[in-house]
């Protein structure tokens, strides 16, 4: 099940963002992108696990997605899927243009994005703090 995300799934939230950045919950304030009026924040639930969530900035025409953790005992099952295609169908219809940077070194997650569509358009050197290179990566919004 997917829904929106609410204070109380902040510390699972933090938790799996910590599993890839160490300081997760200072880059992302996810109490304040709760309550902006401008993120999109979604969980997807398992079984009552909070199994992945996406995070994504909705402006007047571009989304861009910020963050997106499926908890590794959850993946390969689908979920980052589900979570793309309900935010895809949140947005609004005004909007053109999803982007996202994705480090050029992330083999899964550049096949998602590849198998929705996202293209890379431009590559940010030493994007991430450990040197690692980025993809900006875009499509077309249609849905
Ligand atoms: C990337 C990530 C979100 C994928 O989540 P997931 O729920 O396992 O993904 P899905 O099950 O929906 O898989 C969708 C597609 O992703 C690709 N993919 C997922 N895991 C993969 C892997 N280990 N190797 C290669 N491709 C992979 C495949 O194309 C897959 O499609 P398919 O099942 O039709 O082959 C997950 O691995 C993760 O949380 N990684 C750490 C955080 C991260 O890197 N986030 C993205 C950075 S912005």
């Amino acid at each position: 099940m997917i829904r929106e995300a609410n204070v109380l799934d902040i510390p699972r939230m933090n938790e799996l963002g910590s599993l890839l950045e160490d300081n997760f919950s200072k880059v992302y304030s996810i109490n304040e992108m709760l309550q902006d009026g401008i993120s999109k924040v979604y969980v997807y639930e398992k079984e009552d696990i909070l199994a992945g969530f996406i995070i994504a900035t909705d402006l007047t025409e571009t989304c861009d997605i910020l963050s997106l953790i499926v908890d590794p005992e959850y993946r390969n099952m689908g979920i980052a899927t589900n979570l793309i295609d309900y935010l895809i169908s949140e947005l609004d219809e005004d909007l053109k243009l999803i982007t996202l940077e994705v480090s050029t070194k992330n083999i899964p997650a550049l096949k998602l994005y590849e198998k929705f569509g996202f293209e890379v358009v431009n590559t940010r050197k030493k994007y991430y703090a450990n040197g690692d290179d980025a993809y900006l990566m875009a499509r077309e919004s249609n849905r």
